[in-house]
C-alpha cells in the first residue's frame, strides 16, 4: 500500500475537473482498511471513500485522504429455490458486473445496465433506472464501521433506502465504507418493462421469440448510448438533478397549464416530475456557461465542453434552478455531492 501526494485527480472524476488530491491510496483488499485508518493522512471526518467518481463535483483540490476502492471479486454464496445470492466487492465496475450476471443467466440487475460507477456506490444513491432500483435486489450491504473498527453487515432494511437515498447519505455518511453488496437474483427471468422505451427495444430486439435479459440489458445500453454522453469522451456525472417530487395540488395547477407535462404519481399521494422536461421547457438544452453546459440531447446531465471549472458548473446549475423556479415554482436539488462541500456550495448540495 503506497500513499501518494498531490495526486491528480482528474481522471478519477467521471465530470473531469481538474483537482488534487493531498494524499492519495489505492485500496485493493478489505483487509488493507485496518492499515488505512492508522496512516498519519488519515482523518475520519476528512477522508474520501472513492468509487467510480460519477457522482462527485470537486469544487477544488481535496485536502484530506482519497481512498480509491479497487478491491474486486465476485462470489456466488448461494444458489436454490431459484434465487442465487451473489456478493461483489466495492471496486467491481458496475456494467461488468451487470454483464456478467447476464451472463450467469441471472436476471435482476439488466434494466441498471450501463450505469457509470462501481458496485461500492450502487447503494449509496440507490441508482435507478427504467423502472427498477438498486434496493429492490440488495440483500445486505457489508462494512467497515469506522467507530469501532470492525467488519458490519447492514440488512437492506437497515440501509434506508429511498428515492436516490439511503443511510449512507445520511445518518451513516462518515460512519461506513462500503466493503460489498450482496444481491438476491434470480436464475429465471421476469421482463421488467415498464418503460415504454425498452418495452418497444426489446420487442424489436427479440423479433417475436421470448425475450431474455440480454435482450433487456441490450435494449437499455442503447437507449442510454442514444441519450447520455459517454463519460469517456464528454465529461459528466449522469442525472445532475434530481426529478422533483412536489403535492397533489401543485402538480395538479402545473398541468392545468401544461398538460403534456410528465408526471409520476407516488404511492403516498405526491407526484414526481421529470426535471429534464422542465429544464427543456425552459429551451436550455446547450446552454453554456464558460466550459460547462447542459447537454442537447438530454437536459438532465450536465456536461465538460471544454475544461470547465467548478465556478463554471456551480454557476450552470444555479442559473438553471433560477429559471425552472421563475418558470415553474419547482425547486431542483442537485443529485452530485460538491466536494469539498464549503459554504459557497452549500445551497447547491440541500
Ligand atoms: N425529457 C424531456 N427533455 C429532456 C429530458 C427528458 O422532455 O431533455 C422528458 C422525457 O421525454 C420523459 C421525461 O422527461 O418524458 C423523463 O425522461 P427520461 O425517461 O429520459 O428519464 P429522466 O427522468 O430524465 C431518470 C433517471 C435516470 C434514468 C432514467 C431512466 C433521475 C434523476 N434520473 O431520468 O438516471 O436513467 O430516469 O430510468 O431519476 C442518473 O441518475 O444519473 C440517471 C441517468
Amino acid at each position: 500500500m503506497q500513499v501518494r501526494h498531490h495526486t491528480d485527480l482528474t481522471s478519477y472524476n467521471t465530470f473531469g475537473l481538474a483537482a488534487k488530491a493531498a494524499a492519495f491510496v489505492s485500496l485493493r483488499h478489505a483487509a488493507e482498511l485496518r492499515d488505512i485508518i492508522r496512516l498519519p493522512e488519515y482523518r475520519r471526518d476528512t477522508v474520501l471513500w472513492l468509487g467510480g467518481g460519477s457522482n462527485i463535483l470537486l469544487s477544488r483540490d481535496y485536502p484530506g485522504l482519497v481512498v480509491h476502492m479497487e478491491n474486486k471479486g465476485i462470489r456466488t454464496l448461494s444458489h436454490s429455490d431459484g434465487l442465487v445470492l451473489v456478493e461483489a466487492q466495492a471496486g467491481e465496475i458496475w456494467h461488468d458486473f451487470v454483464l456478467h450476471t447476464v451472463s450467469q443467466g441471472w436476471s435482476g440487475l439488466e434494466n441498471l445496465s450501463l450505469i457509470p460507477g462501481t458496485v461500492g456506490a450502487s447503494p449509496v444513491q440507490n441508482i435507478g433506472a427504467y423502472g427498477v432500483e438498486v434496493k429492490d435486489l440488495i440483500h445486505s450491504v457489508n462494512c467497515f464501521d469506522l467507530e469501532t473498527e470492525s467488519f458490519v453487515v447492514l440488512s437492506n432494511a437497515e440501509c434506508g433506502f429511498a428515492y436516490r437515498e439511503s443511510l449512507f447519505k445520511q445518518a451513516g455518511k462518515g460512519f461506513y465504507v462500503i466493503v460489498s453488496v450482496v444481491f438476491t437474483l434470480k436464475d429465471t427471468f421476469t421482463p421488467n418493462l415498464k418503460y415504454g422505451d425498452v418495452s418497444d427495444a426489446v420487442a424489436k430486439l427479440a423479433e417475436g421469440r421470448a425475450p431474455t435479459a440480454k435482450d433487456v440489458s441490450d435494449a437499455v445500453c442503447a437507449i442510454r448510448q442514444s441519450k447520455l454522453p459517454d463519460p469517456k469522451i464528454l465529461g459528466n456525472v449522469g442525472s445532475f438533478f434530481k426529478n422533483p417530487v412536489v403535492s397533489a395540488e401543485t402538480a395538479a395547477a402545473l398541468l392545468a397549464q401544461y398538460p403534456e407535462m410528465p408526471r409520476y404519481p407516488q404511492p403516498d399521494g405526491s407526484v414526481k416530475l421529470a426535471a429534464g422536461w422542465l429544464i427543456d421547457q425552459c429551451r436550455l438544452k446547450g446552454f453554456q456557461i464558460g466550459g460547462a453546459a447542459v447537454h442537447d440531447k438530454q437536459a438532465l446531465v450536465l456536461v465538460n465542453k471544454n475544461r470547465a471549472t467548478a465556478e463554471d458548473v456551480y454557476r450552470l446549475a444555479e442559473h438553471i434552478r433560477r429559471v425552472v423556479v421563475e418558470k415553474f415554482q419547482v425547486e431542483l436539488s442537485a443529485e452530485p455531492n460538491w466536494l469539498p462541500r464549503p459554504e459557497f456550495y452549500e445551497r447547491n448540495t440541500k
